[in-house]
């Protein structure tokens, strides 16, 4: 079987790590190979951004690169979508793998579905109901044509199965778990933090809160954005906040200063799992980091009005609280005492799988049974 893996995002390269590792362990162990081509779209392409995730997770080169990043929706997702379909029409792939829901996940599904071939979209079925995220618009599109619609939890399922998807022939539908807990498994019993990181960890005695900001709807919105970093200048007066910047929001920042916040360049995903096990707190709009949060049982407040990762808020670990400052200040107030362990809560368990969610994506392409 020859799977071609499309990704370009920083998020794509972790979850494609998992399953590229399920991969190779079944190469391992079968004398029928799997051929993975990786084809890297360019979206994300700062060395803290891309680089950095293939040397920690020890991800193979890409057998393409399209340095394609940057620019307005349209421009970029159309440019991808040419190239890739000249890389699909000379590597003839069985199956065309996509993750998540940015625009490189939807050039390569339609590139793929364009040229009749089998499209396999890990994360399947998250929604947040709200069409103006452009990231909405890519995972509907996605699942619409892909034979394999790999779900990450049960809410996933819900939602596709409310649109009708199990009902398509040669649809198949699956709840396999979340790829992302298989990488924090994995991962965090070899993350090494940077010297920077562990040196900061170390001045703050470990007395900090993680925070992340990036999305749309919170940066391109001057009053969102204004508002909620002013919430996180506030509460790092008492608390410190550690706020590793994404580069969009870095750019829309430009020289303003928030001398209260540590404000970092984007770190690798090691720093990052040593950040989120020695923090206090979350607070992100990010879709990833709202369950690593849980993953490393720490409370999430999640600057957004709604969530893909609906299971958390309501199990009680994770906040909305969207991008007002005083919905922001008060949420901060009550987040360690009103949270609720997700290690003492049973019923939370497994909620993202049970850390073989790649391999198990593997064996249902392979036709094995679940
Ligand atoms: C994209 C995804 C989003 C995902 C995020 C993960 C879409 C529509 N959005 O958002 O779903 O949560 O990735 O981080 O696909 N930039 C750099 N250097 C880089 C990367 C980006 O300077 O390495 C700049 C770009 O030039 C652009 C801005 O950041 O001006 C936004 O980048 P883009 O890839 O369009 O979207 P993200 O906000 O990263
Ligand atoms: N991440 C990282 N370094 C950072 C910020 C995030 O390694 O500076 C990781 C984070 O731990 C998670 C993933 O990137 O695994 C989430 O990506 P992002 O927030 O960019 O995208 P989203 O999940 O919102 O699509």
């Amino acid at each position: 079987m020859k799977i071609l893996t499309v990704v370009g995002t920083r998020p794509q390269f972790i979850k494609a790590a998992a399953v590229s590792r399920a991969i190779a362990q079944h190469n391992q162990n079968h004398s029928n190979p799997i051929q993975e081509i990786l084809l890297h779209t360019g979206q994300h392409y700062d060395k803290n951004m891309s680089d950095v995730f293939f040397q920690e997770m020890q991800i193979s080169d890409p057998n393409y690169h399209l340095g394609i990043g940057g620019g307005t929706h349209g421009a970029m997702t159309g440019q991808m979508l040419e190239k890739i379909e000249q890389v699909l029409l000379e590597e003839k792939p069985d199956v065309v793998l996509v993750y998540g829901d940015t625009n490189s996940t939807l050039a390569g599904a339609l590139a793929a579905a364009k040229l009749q071939i089998p499209v396999a979209h890990v994360e399947a079925g998250l929604r947040s109901f709200n069409m103006k995220m452009p990231e909405e618009v890519n995972r509907i599109l996605t699942d619409q044509i892909s034979q394999w619609l790999f779900c990450p939890t049960a809410t996933a399922v819900k939602n596709l199965e409310n649109e009708g998807l199990q009902h398509r022939a040669h649809v198949q539908l699956c709840q396999v778990g979340d790829v992302m807990y298989d990488a924090v498994l994995f991962y965090q019993k070899i993350a090494q933090p940077t010297p920077k990181t562990a040196s900061l960890i170390e001045q703050l005695s470990n007395r900090f809160y993680l925070a992340t900001v990036h999305r749309a709807e919170n940066t391109d919105n001057p009053v969102r954005l204004n508002s909620i970093m002013s919430a996180l200048e506030e509460i790092s007066q008492t608390t410190p906040i550690i706020l590793p910047l994404h580069p969009r929001t870095q750019k829309l920042l430009e020289t303003r200063a928030f001398p209260d916040i540590k404000l970092v360049e984007p770190v690798g995903y090691f720093d990052m799992i040593t950040l989120l096990s020695h923090c206090q707190g979350v607070f992100t709009d990010s879709g990833g980091l709202q369950k690593e949060a849980y993953f490393f049982d720490k409370p999430c407040i999640t600057l957004r009005e709604e969530t893909e990762w609906i299971e958390l808020v309501e199990q009680g670990f994770n906040q909305l609280v969207g991008a007002e400052r005083k919905r922001i200040v008060e949420a901060e107030k009550g987040i360690v005492n009103d949270y609720t362990s997700s290690q003492a809560n049973q019923s939370s368990q497994h909620l993202y799988g049970y850390g073989d969610a790649a391999k198990t994506i593997i064996n249902i392409l392979l036709g094995k049974s679940e």
